[in-house]
């Protein structure tokens, strides 16, 4: 552990990177891949001599799709690397040393995208008519590059789920050729498709203003699109998850529901059916025709597209249980090699940012550390799943045991890193947090005398006063 650790308070880490990624997964899957291919499709037909209805049509829409793709969707993307770089500096860093290449590549090809999808829209007012297929050629490089960066993540996000053979092995070529490489670029590349296609659907539906005739093709086109892409989405999902270890998979109800609806999984299949029913109605919608039917069903269709992309990422990200990158390091960005060590010399000394670390800092400030170390990273304080909840109501004892046990008790946290004394020290601040109402600031927990106590004697005094609470 080389860097002081930030966690984010109330809405917690997890929530923080889940708000812009999935906003950003939502743009580069489903406008910048899925939505343009659409208008590239449109002007595709418009150039073949199919109506000129097709080339205004894909036009109107292209003009939001590159303001959202180029400002929001570029701004999230450097968001993610720049909220993951300052929460989980150890784990991106290990990502970057071992990607290098794909993301060097993909960092190319997603220049290339913007810069191509700019010549394609203002290009295309003196390019439509004189030229429209080297107009086309923009736009298929265009499409070429999206879905060339959309592949080249693929590899690494797989990787977090399924690094077969990694560590092991150390090649690179095993962990970014994993198993669910292939099946994930499938789902995510028609995943943006369908998305897309609906995103057209929509703007036909609503926007289109020329001869009833054209709109019904053109809704046709996006209701057929929009089926065929689900499809093949839907069955790049069965493979996905068919590859991702068993044991994981038990965690995807808890991923979504969280505890509180985990004993009636049911209910989640039934609305995922319900979301994927509406979508179907809406494509169908699309392929009949009607424009009112796909006016009302698009939007409801466009709300569950954003809960099914949420939940996927929420349970890829989730069940991998308490890795970061399994086999590697855990959640709480402790290696496993590292937690083995701590075990005997401690965790303390590796938090070197806690001043007094080495010289037995007071029990509080310790115990503070070891917490963000070691459960920051998923538990908030007063905030998203918060610790004093999850300890409430136990003795000192009983959450001294509990530190000792976390991955017997939900297999998908991380064990404790640290030695016995640590784990002592680190309840003795969680039960203190606990047990105090007012809203958590650190430097009321500092003891009100600066000894320089050493965190077992500490932890002794509030054992003793557990002992005291019981009575
Ligand atoms: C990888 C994420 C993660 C880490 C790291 C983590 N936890 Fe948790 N923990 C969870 C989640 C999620 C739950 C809630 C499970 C549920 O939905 O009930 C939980 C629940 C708990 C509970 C309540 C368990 C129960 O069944 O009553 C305790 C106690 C707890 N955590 C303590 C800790 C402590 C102490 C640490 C640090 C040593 C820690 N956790 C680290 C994710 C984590």
């Amino acid at each position: 552990m080389i860097f002081p650790i930030l966690h984010i308070p109330v809405l917690g880490d997890g929530m923080t990177i889940a708000l812009d990624a999935v906003l950003h997964v939502l743009i580069s899957h489903g406008l910048a891949i899925g939505a343009v291919s659409m208008v590239v499709l449109f002007q595709a037909l418009a150039a073949a001599g199919r109506g000129a209805f097709w080339s205004d049509l894909g036009r109107s829409l292209l003009g939001p799709l590159v303001i959202a793709t180029t400002s929001v969707g570029a701004v999230t993307g450097v968001g993610i690397w720049f909220i993951t770089g300052a929460l989980a500096p150890a784990g991106i860093g290990s990502l970057i040393h071992l990607f290098f290449w794909p993301w060097f590549i993909e960092w190319g090809a997603f220049t290339a995208e913007v810069v191509l999808l700019l010549f394609y829209y203002y290009l295309w007012p003196r390019l439509s008519e004189e030229r429209p297929k080297a107009l086309l050629a923009l736009g298929i490089g265009y499409v070429c590059m999206a879905v060339l960066s959309g592949i080249l993540i693929s590899g690494i996000l797989g990787f977090m789920l399924t690094p077969d053979g990694w560590p092991s092995g150390q090649r690179f070529v095993e962990a970014y050729f994993n198993p669910t490489f292939i099946p994930q670029c499938f789902l995510r590349i028609f995943g943006g498709l369908a998305m897309g296609a609906l995103v057209a659907l929509a703007w036909t539906a609503w926007t289109f203003k020329g001869a009833d005739d054209e709109r019904r093709r053109a809704l046709r086109l996006c209701g057929v699109v929009a089926i065929v892409a689900a499809a093949v989405s839907g069955a790049a999902g069965v493979v996905y998850f068919q590859r991702v270890p068993q044991t994981y998979l038990t965690h995807w109800v808890f991923a979504v529901a969280t505890s509180v609806l985990s004993q009636r999984p049911e209910v989640l299949t039934w609305l995922n059916a319900g979301a994927g029913a509406v979508l179907l109605l809406a494509a169908l919608a699309g392929v009949a025709g009607r424009k009112t039917a796909s006016r009302v069903l698009a939007i409801p269709a466009l709300i569950l597209c954003v809960g099914l992309v949420s939940e996927f990422e929420r349970v890829r990200e989730f069940v991998r249980g308490p890795y970061l990158l399994p086999g590697y390091m855990y959640a709480n960005q402790i290696p496993l090699v590292q937690k083995l060590a701590a075990e005997k010399t401690g965790m303390l000394p590796e938090l070197r940012w806690v001043r007094e670390a080495r010289e037995a800092a007071p029990a509080a400030r310790s115990g503070r550390a070891l917490f963000d170390a070691d459960c920051g990273v998923c538990h908030s304080i007063g905030g998203v799943n918060d610790i004093r909840q999850r300890i409430a109501g136990r003795t000192l004892e009983g959450v001294n045991a509990l530190v000792g046990i976390t991955q017997q008790m939900v297999p998908f946290m991380t064990p404790f890193s640290g030695t016995d004394a640590e784990r002592l020290t680190l309840a003795t601040y969680l039960y203190a947090l606990a047990n105090t109402n007012s809203r958590p600031a650190p430097q009321l927990l500092l003891p009100k005398k600066p000894a320089a106590k050493p965190a077992a004697a500490a932890a002794t005094q509030g054992g003793a006063k557990a002992k005291e609470m019981k009575q």
